[in-house]
C-alpha cells in the first residue's frame, strides 16, 4: 500500500530507513539508551524538534551519545527519514 507523503517524500523509504538505522535505539519511538529522549511528539515539541529540519539537523549532525549519520545517509535520505520521524509521531507511532 502506498503511504502518503511529506515534503513530496514518500515516507515507505523512510521507514525502511528507519527499520534500518534507527529501530534499534528508537523502536516504536522509544529510545533505549536515554529514555527521556523519544521521539514521541510530547517530547519533540518540548525539544524544540517538532520540525523536519530541526530532526534531520540532529540526525546530520549527532547529539551525545547519538552518532552523527552524515557519513552514512544522504542528505536526500536524511530528510527522509526524519519526515518519517515527524509523521510517525504526529500519529502516536501506531
Ligand atoms: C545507538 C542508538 C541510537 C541510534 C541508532 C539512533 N539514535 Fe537517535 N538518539 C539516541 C540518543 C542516546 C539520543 C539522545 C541524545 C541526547 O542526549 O540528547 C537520541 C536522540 C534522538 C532524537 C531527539 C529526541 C529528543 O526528544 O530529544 C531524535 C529526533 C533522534 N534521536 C532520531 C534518530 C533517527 C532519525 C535515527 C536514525 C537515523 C536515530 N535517532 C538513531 C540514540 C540513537
Amino acid at each position: 500500500m502506498k503511504m502518503p507523503t511529506v515534503l513530496g517524500v514518500e515516507t515507505t523509504k523512510g521507514g525502511e530507513l528507519f527499520q534500518i538505522h534507527c529501530a534499534g535505539c528508537h523502536a516504536n519511538g522509544g529510545n533505549i539508551v536515554r529514555r527521556w529522549k523519544n521521539l514521541k511528539i510530547r517530547t519533540l515539541k518540548k525539544n524544540k524538534l517538532d520540525s523536519v529540519e530541526a530532526i534531520a539537523s540532529l540526525v546530520k549532525n549527532g547529539k551525545n551519545n547519538m552518532s552523527s549519520y552524515q557519513d552514512r545517509l544522504t542528505p536526500a535520505e536524511i530528510e527522509t527519514v526524519s519526515a518519517y520521524v515527524l509523521q510517525q509521531a504526529e500519529n502516536g507511532w501506531h
